[in-house]
């Protein structure tokens, strides 16, 4: 039998006291069982970058399991097989834990880099995030273990975070805010997504039609589970209502028994319960009917895993006269500075916190590396801070060895759920060994960790600069490689890197704390914002170094002009020509210069991560189709491609494009609000029926501005931009006497016979 249909036939088995109570969850982690009919509870954990099964409560002690890196490294890695592989391994290890949905992959965009929670998230670009997303989903449920893709939507700041509605305005919405959702949801079909603490337009997330219903269900086609965020429910039943099947954790009974009591005083329909409980009830025999009691999972191999991620996601951001890798001479000498390289900042802090199999360190594979050449000094106490005699320390140790590796990066205390970041800052005491040991070695190295983009005030003193994320158990081992070259680095940021806080899009408003956050920047998040406006970056998005070079060549384009509905085929052939085996993140950002509404200067569409052997060279080939070259036309709540010029751009990052070439994309449906006697004279003339009006209109103004039988091109170009903002009725008025009532509503209908308002 279906599980579809078990699942209706349970529904109907069941009470109405039973079906509210399956509403909610049993305790923190499971959902109800119900003995009588035989149905199981299931187990839900964090997520993302690693199970934490926790006992008890919401921070209660987790079960050891691998600590992956998390988003913001793994979204640097820019390799969807690598999330993929990376989503089974968590998967198997909640089979193996017994747990059957684990709570991720988060994708909300990063609006500022001060968001608290941002090492849990991917990107600023939805395409990245949304196929970093795509891919660890399909990892997991390709293990039977169901995804729960948070934080549904437009969960953006932590301040405030369980009542400050999100406004953003409705295409900034879809195209910023949702898209990466919208892949994910649609490439990967996750288990579940998580309704978020936030309000969306002033209504709880928990509670939004307009996301769980007319986007998420009736645009998207979602026929999952809806989760709450944890205490998210306000209103249990407009929640339900709006579809949210399952509120977590269990709520004591006062929910349950509210759900009970609309119900029975006819405020909520028990076949819209019902319906909900069906629904979840097949979610969760389906995801059960996968679990596999008697797994285990092989810890050394998922902490190799670990370490081979880690090493695909940090980022080699500067790297002056090739000062790395390391020389391999036997007379250098490396002083190592930092105590975050014996004590490694490796995950954030909150609800994602797992609880690791085991941990590595920098320190200790350098020091097997480079023996008694290796000398250290701790540079900063453990709060960030420092003292005269640690900077000293460090400036001797520094002087007096060939190289200098300060190992920094923002402590657990400033970067956390729950709360933003105050600045963009490392803490003061690492600031300032940084710039003193630079100040004694011309030949320094930075390794970061931190989760988020961070100022960096000595860029310009360093030779090198590693960003090292938040890497997980085993980013110490990868650290290591990549400093001595063992490993080749290959990520690339997945955020830009600005100067100072006052070059960020959403600078000064984020976060918001008046109960508010309207979003301001609009459309122009990250990179959007910078290569639009013009503001240089400290390191741009998409931006990292190699110890090979690429050279990339011309791209080829299948054809140059294609309709909206075509396929085109964008090719790039892309070289290694250094000494070494490498990867290349290869991009492609599409401009869109058809003028029809704002545009971002670029916008990420594609990208392909390829190895090369050294003299290799390989051909990239991209397909673009609608998306790529559209946009959300909020007055048809849909999406559209305007006709014109596109600009494909071929690059290394979004500030490094290599080369571009231009296609005219042909849209075969266009949008058209019909129109009214309160339409501009500008939307007649655009209109595809609205010449004969436009040119009625003109001719009967003509005269009241002097233009009657004029034919200077300049003057009757400047009279029709004079007039094109007018309301279309007030030119009854004006033209005394020579357009009537009658005449403008009968050209009207006319026009909007012939153009129905969205033709397909
Ligand atoms: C977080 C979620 C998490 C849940 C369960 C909430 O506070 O926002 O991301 O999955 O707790 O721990």
């Amino acid at each position: 039998m279906s599980f579809d249909q078990q699942a209706r036939d349970l529904v109907a088995q069941m009470t109405l006291e039973e079906k509210a109570a399956f509403c909610s969850g049993q305790d923190f982690w499971t959902t109800r069982a119900i003995a009588r009919l035989q149905l199981p509870s299931i187990w839900l954990s964090d997520g993302p970058h690693g199970l934490r099964k926790a006992g008890g409560g919401m921070m209660g002690q987790a079960q050891p399991a691998t600590c992956f890196p998390t988003a913001s490294a793994l979204a640097s890695s820019w390799d969807v097989e690598l999330l993929e592989r990376c989503g089974r391994a968590i998967a198997c290890e909640a089979q193996a834990s017994g747990v059957h949905v684990v709570l991720g992959p988060g994708v909300n965009m990063k609006r500022s880099p001060l968001g608290g929670r941002n090492f849990e998230y991917f990107s600023e670009d939805p395409r990245l995030s949304g196929k970093m997303a795509a891919a660890q989903i399909t990892g997991m449920q390709a293990e039977g273990v169901g995804a729960c893709l948070k934080h549904f939507a437009a969960n953006n700041q932590e301040t405030e975070r369980f009542t400050s509605s999100s406004d953003p305005d409705p295409r900034t919405l879809h195209e910023v805010y949702l898209a990466a959702f919208e892949t994910a949801v649609k490439e990967a079909r996750p288990w579940s997504l998580m309704a978020a603490y936030n309000k969306l337009y002033g209504t709880y997330a928990t509670e939004s039609a307009l996301l769980l219903r007319r986007i998420l269900k009736d645009q998207w086609g979602y026929g999952g589970v809806v989760v709450s965020d944890w205490g998210a429910v306000d209103d249990p039943v407009a929640a339900l209502r709006a579809g949210m099947h399952l509120e977590m954790p269990g709520t004591d009974n006062d929910h349950m028994e509210r759900l009970i009591a609309a119900v029975r005083d006819g405020s909520l329909e028990e076949s819209t319960l019902d319906a909900m409980v069906g629904e979840l009830l097949r979610a969760i025999l389906a995801v059960h009917a996968t679990h596999r009691p008697e797994a285990s999972f092989d810890a050394d191999a998922h902490h190799a895993l670990a370490h081979e991620l880690a090493a695909a996601s940090m980022v080699l951001l500067k790297n002056d006269q090739g000062l790395l890798p390391l020389a391999a001479a036997s007379a250098s000498k490396v002083a190592v500075i930092g105590g975050f390289a014996k004590h490694p900042r490796y995950q954030g802090s909150g609800s994602s916190q797992v609880n690791p199999t085991r941990l590595s360190n920098a320190f200790e594979p350098l020091a097997l590396a480079l023996g008694d050449r290796l000398a250290y000094a701790e540079g900063y106490l453990s709060d960030g801070e420092t003292t005269d005699a640690l900077v000293s320390e460090a400036v001797a140790v520094a002087a007096g060895a060939d190289v200098a590796i300060v190992f920094a990066g923002v402590p657990e205390v400033c970067e956390s759920e729950g709360f933003d970041r105050t600045h963009l800052f490392l803490p003061a005491g690492h600031d300032r060994v940084i710039a003193a040991v630079a100040q004694a070695q011309p030949r320094t190295v930075v390794v970061l960790m931190n989760g988020s983009a961070v100022a960096m005030p000595w860029a310009e003193k360093v030779g090198a600069i590693l960003e090292a994320w938040l890497g997980g158990q085993a980013s110490g081992e990868a650290i290591a490689d990549i400093l001595t070259g063992r490993i080749n680095p290959s990520g690339k940021l997945s955020e830009t890197f600005p100067r100072r806080i006052e070059d960020t899009p959403a600078y000064p408003y984020f976060p918001a704390r008046d109960g508010v956050a309207r979003y301001g920047e609009g459309l122009l998040i990250g990179y959007r914002h910078y290569d639009t406006r013009c503001v240089a970056p400290l390191f741009p998005f998409g931006h990292g170094l190699s110890y090979t070079r690429f050279a990339y060549g011309a791209p080829t384009l299948s054809a140059e002009a294609i309709k909206d509905t075509d396929t085109l085929q964008v090719s790039v052939p892309v070289a290694n020509v250094g000494a070494r085996a490498g990867q290349e993140v290869v991009q492609l950002y599409v401009r869109n210069r058809t003028g029809a509404a704002v545009f971002p200067d670029k916008e990420l569409r594609h990208f392909a991560k390829v190895a090369l052997e050294a003299g290799e060279t390989k051909t990239v080939t991209f397909a673009l189709t609608f998306r790529d070259f559209a946009y959300f036309e909020p007055s048809i709540e849909d999406w559209l491609v305007a006709s014109g010029d596109y600009d494909v751009l071929v690059g290394a990052s979004s500030q490094d494009v290599r080369d571009a070439r231009t296609v005219t994309v042909e849209a075969t449906r266009r949008a058209f609000a019909p129109l009214t006697r309160n339409s501009l004279l500008k939307q007649v003339g655009a209109h595809p029926h609205g010449k004969v009006l436009y040119r009625t209109i003109l001719e009967a103004v003509a005269p009241v501005f002097g233009m009657e039988g004029k034919t200077d091109p300049e003057a009757l170009t400047m009279f029709e931009r004079m007039i094109a903002d007018t309301l279309i009725h007030k030119f009854v008025e004006t033209s005394e006497g020579r357009l009537s009532e009658h005449r403008l509503d009968a050209l009207l209908a006319e026009a909007n016979a012939a153009a129905p308002a969205a033709q397909g």
